[in-house]
């Protein structure tokens, strides 16, 4: 397919926002979220998605599910696959599968809890939250699910509420390292919309590990959508050649044949990366991996210096291994 890598704005904002909606929405605050760059994908989803040729949906890279919330709820999708490498994260997603009520009830717990504080007892409130849940990791069963599991996952939604700028960062033990965010009244549940993610995923399958193992899903009646840990923007970064997920360069490349393998099968396949070129216009990494394909060029707000909360606006690459057809 002939590559092309003209830049545009998004011409069409057809639909509203989920939440606008009354529709599911990411229950996770997640760095990489995708929610503002829906409408550019939207207008480059394949045609077949929306005619009910492809209706199975598999995103290998989940975080915080925007994209995947999107589109089961949009397009009529029978089956999803939804796969990532975090632990916590997947923890996270298969206990609102299989005990949305009992989280619920203890994370209406801790609202109550929290809101009758003072400043300091909030404070307090959650340094014990994050020592727990850091002091229980270690030997904790993230392979067999149990009655833990729903604890854990109400300890990591009431630190991704209430931490600073809603992060998930963990040092290079897996403690979960992020300071208090003195938010005033931070929604630390919210009821309605654990039900409605909790009734979606009963038609997906999830994966914990490394996005490899979501190919035996993936076949000729597959949309999969790849969000991969972006590549180190800054110069300096750059040499580490890691990103803050331990996703290399060699990662990138593994993850180019992985496309192509997924091209073969007769898959659509949509990706989605930062563009090497907003910090080196000579930087051809991607255009070189994907020149098999399509690729396209959209602007995107992002956090762009992880110190600090620099925004800004860059390019997006979107790569795809189909012809778009504008409806
Ligand atoms: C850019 S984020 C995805 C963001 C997501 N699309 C959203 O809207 O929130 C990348 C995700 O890839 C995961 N990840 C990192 N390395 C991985 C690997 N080798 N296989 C699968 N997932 C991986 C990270 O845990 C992270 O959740």
């Amino acid at each position: 397919m002939g590559g092309s890598s003209g830049i545009r704005r998004s011409p069409v904002r057809r639909r509203r926002c989920n939440q606008e909606n009354g529709l599911a929405v990411p229950f996770f605050k997640w760095a990489g979220g995708k929610n503002q760059l829906i409408p550019d994908f939207e207008e480059r989803f394949p045609v077949e998605l929306r005619n009910g040729h492809l209706d199975r949906y598999v995103e290998p890279f989940i975080g915080g599910g925007a994209v995947f919330l999107y589109v089961v709820q949009h397009f009529p999708i029978k089956e999803s696959i939804i796969c990532d490498i975090n632990e916590e994260l997947i923890l996270t997603y298969q206990v609102i599968k299989q005990d949305v009520d009992p989280l619920i009830s203890l994370l209406s717990g801790y609202q109550e809890e929290y809101d009758g504080l003072d400043d300091s007892g909030r404070t307090s409130f959650f340094y014990r939250m994050r020592d727990e849940m850091n002091g229980e990791r270690k030997g904790f069963d993230f392979s067999g699910y149990g009655t833990a599991w729903v604890k854990r996952a109400a300890q990591l939604l009431f630190l991704n509420r209430t931490c600073f700028n809603g992060l998930f960062r963990v040092n290079s033990k897996g403690a979960f390292n992020v300071p208090f965010g003195r938010y005033k009244n931070p929604r630390i549940v919210h009821p309605s919309n654990l039900l409605k993610v909790s009734s979606l995923l009963s038609h997906t399958t999830i994966l914990l590990g490394d996005f490899s193992i979501s190919r035996e899903y993936i076949n000729d009646q597959t949309f999969v959508y790849i969000d991969p840990p972006y590549r180190p923007l800054s110069k300096t970064s750059k040499f580490t050649s890691y990103s803050r997920d331990g996703f290399s360069e060699d990662d990138q490349v593994r993850l180019s044949r992985f496309f192509s393998e997924l091209d073969t099968t007769g898959a659509k396949v949509m990706l989605s990366n930062s563009d090497p070129k907003n910090e080196d216009p000579d930087d051809h990494f991607f255009d070189d991996l994907y020149r098999e394909f399509r690729m396209e060029r959209v602007l995107a707000k992002r956090m762009i210096n992880s110190v600090g909360d620099k925004r800004g606006e860059i390019n997006e690459i979107i790569v795809m291994n189909y012809h778009v057809q504008n409806l």
